[in-house]
């Protein structure tokens, strides 16, 4: 027999039901570039973070059956019992001087190197002044460390100045921010950040999961956009699962930051390494993303195709200039209702509730990515010209 859900986890399942929040991992039975089969049904994905399409590019494919005849798939262990592969140490520098920052530390995922890192860099006597918006990555990499956290309004500098003026004297000081916010798009003021952290003496953390790729010179990210570099952003994070089609994730810092970061990072201690397979994709994807101009070209088109479009059909715009398209609902009822609406017509289109975003913010996150074509983007504004409400 087995054992009933105790009182607490009960009541919160059902709550998460009654509140429309109830997930559902959708099966899908193949995939190509943005072409997918689910439920007996084709869809084009409009909801992955694929920005470049490179997920499915036969280099990535062919670099990691090769590697897996070479090491097989598994790394076996920790980086630091016999996990750490030449694959790792190669890519960990082809990345550092990609970024142009001195070192980079690889970890199994964006979730692993934000929880681990944040909780390396700060503990119970500091503080952490955090974007309110930031990613649920992030959120736990505060809670992780003990520190204090003074949480500022989404993109209010003058907020986060006053929360940074607030603690002075209160320990290791670090501000912390996506670079790029992951349910709305929009690009934080990095800039502004750094000369805020750098006159209040704070440690600067950005997370450019979904710039890193896409923006700046060569898809080098936000924080290169910007010309900044690990002089103004010390602490820089992203994920490697996102533009560039695979897995892992890294942090980016000076040598001597590295250094203790490879020391302490429990979520790098305590984990199996990247497998060299995969590893070896990235290194591939890599290579691909440092000339994918053509790629980034046609990707703004489309968001330029697709913001124009919103306006043209009186829908509101969505003010992001990046492939994170959203477009807010509010309740979760209907939000799920236009998902299925999109389904319906052939589009896939998560609707995106809490706490993944506040409540009342529910939405359609619809994400473009250099793999869709013109007619694509055009079926979509077309089903969405039928399904949307209008004020
Ligand atoms: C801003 C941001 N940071 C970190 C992550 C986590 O990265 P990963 O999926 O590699 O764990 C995500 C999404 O997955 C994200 O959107």
């Amino acid at each position: 027999m087995t054992q009933p859900l105790p009182e607490f986890a009960a009541q919160r399942l059902k709550h998460i039901e009654r509140a429309n929040r109830y997930r559902v991992r959708r099966e899908y039975a193949a995939r190509q570039g943005m072409a997918v089969a689910c439920d007996d049904a084709d869809l084009t994905l409009f909801c992955s973070n694929d920005y470049l399409g490179l997920s499915d590019h036969p280099r990535l494919v062919e670099a990691l059956s090769q590697a897996a005849e070479r090491y097989g798939v598994g790394s076996t262990a920790s980086q630091y019992i016999n996990g750490h592969s030449a694959e790792i140490a190669a890519f960990e520098r082809e990345l550092a001087a990609f970024l142009g920052y001195p070192r980079v530390l690889l970890l199994g995922s964006g979730y692993l190197v934000n929880t681990g890192v944040i909780d390396a860099l700060v503990g119970r006597d500091d503080v952490i002044v955090s974007d309110a918006l930031n990613h649920a990555s992030l959120i736990d990499g505060c809670r992780l460390s003990g520190a204090r956290v003074e949480r500022f309004a989404h993109a209010d500098i003058e907020a986060a100045d006053q929360a940074l003026a607030a603690c002075a004297g209160d320990g290791q000081r670090l501000l912390l921010s996506d670079a790029v916010f992951s349910m709305d798009g929009d690009i934080a003021d990095i800039p502004a950040l750094a000369r805020l952290a750098r006159q209040r003496s704070a440690w600067l953390m950005l997370d450019d999961a979904h710039g890193v790729g896409v923006l700046g010179p060569q898809g080098r990210g936000a924080v290169a956009l910007h010309q900044c570099g690990v002089s103004e952003v010390p602490v820089l994070t992203g994920t490697l699962g996102k533009a560039f089609g695979v897995y892992g994730a890294f942090v980016a810092a000076s040598s001597e930051v590295i250094d203790y970061l490879t020391q302490v990072t429990r979520t790098g201690i305590f984990a199996t390494a990247l497998p060299p397979p995969l590893v070896a994709s990235l290194r591939a994807a890599l290579e691909l993303v440092a000339y994918a101009d053509q790629r980034r070209a046609h990707l703004n088109g489309l968001i330029e195709q697709f913001r124009a479009g919103l306006v043209r059909l009186g829908l509101p715009d969505t003010a992001s200039s990046t492939p994170i398209q959203p477009l807010i609902v509010g309740p979760e009822d209907r939000t799920l209702a236009l998902s299925e609406a999109l389904r319906a017509r052939g589009l896939w289109v998560t609707a995106i509730r809490p706490p993944t975003v506040p409540a009342g913010t529910c939405r359609l996150r619809i994400t473009l990515s250099a793999a869709h074509s013109e007619a694509d983007v055009q079926r979509l504004l077309a089903a969405l010209d039928e399904i949307m409400p209008r004020d």
